[in-house]
């Protein structure tokens, strides 16, 4: 049966906190003790906290508790009477007008994880007990000062069954495990690392562990383990290898070691987001952690290495040093992220990294700046704070600090980033502490520069070009506006990488200014309107701007086809190259839409097919980036250049082009099939490659409609002893109607039924096809056993899947997909509030449809704002989505 949660009830509407009310703590915690005893019925805690007082004025303490059943209080060991405090659905006030500058409370509060269907505070998970406290989860577990300017040393014991739980974690190092009089295990941990309230972490369970070790560069020896449900601990091989690397490179990329003994990863089935950097015990969605190549695709294998590498990273970026109050969110984010994508970079080819990258930036961070979610890297105010864990504070954050980086170079980030570690260890700071760290450092002034933090929006950047042949002198202007600073717009200081082409796609060295005697140069563009101008050319070059994406901005380049296909087919930089042509796939399918005769057949101009010849025939590049380059831009990148979007048109000009260039280079795709199937991948590229590519020409084979590619995704699909040839086969198919297709997808979900992970795929592949039958086949999945609202990567697997990834059925005029996801969100109001408000986000784009489906749209907005107990998190985002 689905138990409810409790949620508090009142119907006020919730309150705004702003970044400007910031006030220091009115007390300190040095020390928690904290004795958990987990139980069946109900869970204990036990909470000893010495505390101090840091304003003297202050005449009540008020700590944070949610969902808790208060059972006594004691200070400096005596109990207080009811009358003596007081308790409500938030706080616990107690008076403290007479205690001394130092004193103790001792707390006692029951809870019950087995119903708490949020997955916040302390829950179980397949029968497992696990926490997740970020941000505000801590309180859901004992009355505290949960706000992460508030740092203390932990001691923590768990007391429990040890025969349902043997294993008993926390942070920091194991100092006893012994059992009771009673037969109870007790377990007890000691963190010596003061740590904010959210990196605490509890598991309780009967896993497997696999352990590796780690020797520090300054020879600290580190037990390593990851611990897994039962059956799982051949899955866990890629996880570790990930984990060592990633100790390895941070400790040669920024000096940063490694700190506990121990360092563990526990992977849950049941996790709201991806990953927790709880300090010296990770936990983890499984779906972070467990992979064979059987079993998981490239993709996911990739997904593994840089969560890995995340949460491993947050023990200096996050842990060591930590955000002050939750405005400075990205401080850790942003810049965890940055670090992230760095170390992918230097693991795999960091051109297709950098594309993956940029790629996810465009397809979740531009529609949320450009909507009415639409807030800085720094929110100024927020109702719910797990509403703004966005990819605006994590993606965008990691552009700002990825500018900083062009900005400043290599080594004097490098001497930024080490005052910065110098100045802050063991602090709770802001933004601004870090931009000045890294000022300091470097010696570079970042003072405009640091508009990124408060200005939301997309800046957008029109060029414009003029060469004069007499005086040899090319003149670029660039000018930025951006729509959502409105009044307040003020120039940011945006880095402009770049480098020209001659006619023959030769790189250009310059003759003058800051970069003279070199082909490429960071320009600092920080007016409103600006010119940069280049001599002693002989004919009008080809400009390559942003290169490697330097600045999260759109461009709004009046450059011809002709040029988008030169520098597709010639430009230098791979990442621009790859964005080149994507910029001129959209334009032709846009053009194509526009077009007034309603013939299906898109027309494809001969440059643009001439440069994909190009790039199909050069041996030479890593078969990664030509699966990237030669794949058009998705539905949801072209809509984006759409005033109104018209999915069904972007649909049928998009397959149709498909179709085209399938047939077009039937020959061609046939034979790389061939190559990447058969022929040795080359040397210093991963097999990954091979299948990237590989799949790639299968999905234009099976485009072009011809039978006979059917049948070979069929066998691929047959023989394939690994996901990701199994998945792609899948997905090439899933929009056919073919007793084949419905075969695979049988036998797909009967050999794999046991897997949740691949369950999860099953669900995916489904919600995003192309069928008549879509929707009353989504309706049927969710009535489907393996199906559940309860589970949150099932519940993206399905509903996630349908509402941002298959844009046709969404928006489907009858407005059933609309209502489908307005269901499940009022299903998940109070079950699980932070899932649900994640949901809101599809809703909150009505402004860029018809009119008929602005009307579906907000008319499921307006819905979802009358429900019954509307949780804080969905009411933020339906009524800021709405209004
Ligand atoms: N700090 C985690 C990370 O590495 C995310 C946790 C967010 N959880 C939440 N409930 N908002 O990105
Ligand atoms: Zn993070």
């Amino acid at each position: 049966m689905l138990k409810v949660f409790p949620l508090s009830q009142s119907s006020a509407k919730p309150a705004t906190i702003y970044l400007k009310d910031y006030k220091e703590p009115d007390f300190l915690i040095k020390t928690v003790d904290l004795t958990v005893e987990l139980g069946e019925e109900e869970t204990i805690v036990t909470s000893r906290l010495e505390l101090t007082r840091n304003d003297e004025n202050a005449t009540k303490l008020s700590l944070n508790g949610e969902h808790l059943t208060l059972q006594s209080v004691k200070m400096d060991g005596h109990m207080l009477t009811p009358d003596e405090y007081n308790a409500t659905d938030e706080w616990l006030h107690l008076p403290v007008a007479t205690v001394t500058t130092d004193f103790s409370l001792e707390i006692v509060t029951r809870i019950k994880p087995q119903e708490n269907t949020a997955l916040e505070g302390l829950y179980k998970s397949n029968g497992n007990f696990c926490t997740q406290c970020e941000a505000e989860g801590f309180r859901w577990i004992t009355y505290f000062l949960d706000r992460p300017d508030v740092m203390a040393i932990y001691t923590t014991t768990i007391i429990g069954d040890g025969e349902l739980y043997p294993v008993m974690l926390s942070n920091g190092n194991l100092m006893q495990q012994e059992t009771l009089p009673d037969g109870r295990q007790s377990v007890t941990w000691h963190d010596p690392h003061p740590k904010p309230s959210y990196l605490f972490a509890l598991v309780a369970g009967n896993l497997a562990v696999v352990e590796d070790k780690f020797t520090t560069r300054s020879g600290r020896n580190v037990k390593l383990q990851i611990f897994v449900e039962k059956g799982n601990e051949d899955k866990c091989d890629h996880a570790m290898t990930s984990l060592k690397k990633s100790m390895k490179w941070d400790e040669e990329k920024y000096g940063r070691e490694y700190d506990l003994d121990i360092f563990m990863i526990v992977a849950v089935s049941d996790f709201n987001m991806g990953a927790m950097e709880n300090k010296g015990l990770n936990v983890f969605n499984s779906k972070y952690v467990l992979a064979s190549p059987e079993t998981a695709t490239d993709a996911d294998f990739d997904g593994i290495e840089s969560v890995i590498a995340h949460e491993y990273f947050h023990n200096w970026t996050g842990n060591r040093i930590t955000c002050r109050d939750w405005f400075q969110l990205t401080l850790k984010e942003g810049l965890t992220v940055f670090r992230d994508q760095q170390f992918s970079a230097d693991m795999n080819s960091a051109a297709v990294q950098r594309i993956d990258d940029v790629q996810r930036l465009r397809a979740a961070q531009f529609p949320e700046d450009g909507g009415p979610l639409a807030h800085p890297i720094q929110p100024q105010s927020y109702v719910e704070i797990n509403n703004f864990y966005t990819a605006t504070v994590y993606e965008k954050g990691a552009e700002v600090i990825r500018m900083i980086h062009t900005l400043l170079g290599e080594e004097k980030f490098r001497k930024g980033m080490d005052l910065y570690f110098e100045r802050h260890d063991g602090q709770a700071v802001t933004t601004e502490e870090f931009v000045s760290a890294l000022e300091d450092g470097s010696g570079v002034d970042l003072t405009q520069f640091r508009r990124w933090y408060v200005t939301p929006g997309t800046p957008e950047i029109m060029v414009d070009e003029r060469f004069d042949p007499k005086t040899g002198q090319y003149k670029l202007t660039l000018e930025q506006s951006n729509l959502k600073a409105g009044e307040i717009f003020k120039p940011l200081h945006i880095p402009l990488q770049m480098g020209l082409l001659d006619e023959k796609g030769q790189a250009v060295t310059f003759t003058d200014g800051p970069f003279k005697g070199q082909t490429e140069g960071v320009f600092d563009f920080n007016k409103k309107r600006q010119s940069f101008t280049f001599s002693g050319l002989s004919s009008q070059p080809k400009a390559s701007l942003f290169r490697g994406f330097s600045a999260p901005v759109k461009l709004r380049q009046t450059m011809s086809d002709d040029a988008l296909a030169f520098l597709f087919a010639k430009d230098q930089d791979l990442f621009n190259r790859w964005d080149a042509g994507q910029r001129l796939a959209s334009n032709i399918i846009l053009k194509n839409i526009e077009a007034v005769d309603e013939d299906d057949t898109a027309i494809l101009p001969a440059a643009f097919l001439d440069a994909f010849a190009e790039i199909l025939s050069d041996t030479e590049l890593d078969r990664a980036f030509t699966a990237s380059a030669l794949t058009l831009p998705g539905e949801q990148d072209i809509a984006q250049r759409m005033p109104i979007v018209d999915v069904d048109a972007i649909h049928k000009v998009r397959e149709n082009a498909r179709q085209q260039i399938g047939l077009t280079f039937e020959e061609n795709w046939r034979k790389l099939y061939n190559e990447c199937a058969n022929a040795p991948t080359p040397a210093n590229q991963p097999e990954s490659s091979s299948r990237k590519l590989k799949n790639t020409a299968l999905r234009y084979l099976i485009a072009t409609g011809r039978e006979e590619y059917i049948t070979l995704a069929a066998t691929q699909f047959r023989k394939s002893t690994n996901m990701t040839d199994s998945v792609a086969a899948l997905s090439g198919l899933k929009d056919i109607t073919h007793p084949v297709r419905d075969e695979m997808f049988a036998d797909y979900y009967e050999k794999w039924q046991k897997d949740a992970l691949i369950v999860d795929k099953w669900f995916t592949l489904q919600a995003m096809s192309m069928r008549e039958s879509t929707i009353a086949d989504i309706k049927k999945l969710m009535e489907h056993p393996a199906f559940t609202l309860r589970n949150p990567n099932r519940l993206r697997s399905l509903i996630g899947a349908f509402t941002s990834g298959n844009p046709v059925y969404f928006h489907d005029k009858s407005g059933e997909g609309y209502r489908i996801l307005s269901g499940v969100i009022s299903a998940m109001n109070k079950t699980n509030p932070q899932i649900a408000a994640r949901f809101v986000a599809p809703l909150g784009q009505w402004r860029r449809y018809d009119e008929d489906r602005q009307a579906l749209m907000s008319a499921e907005l307006e819905k979802i704002l009358k429900l019954p107990d509307l949780s804080d998190h969905v009411y933020e985002m339906a009524n800021k989505s709405l209004h």
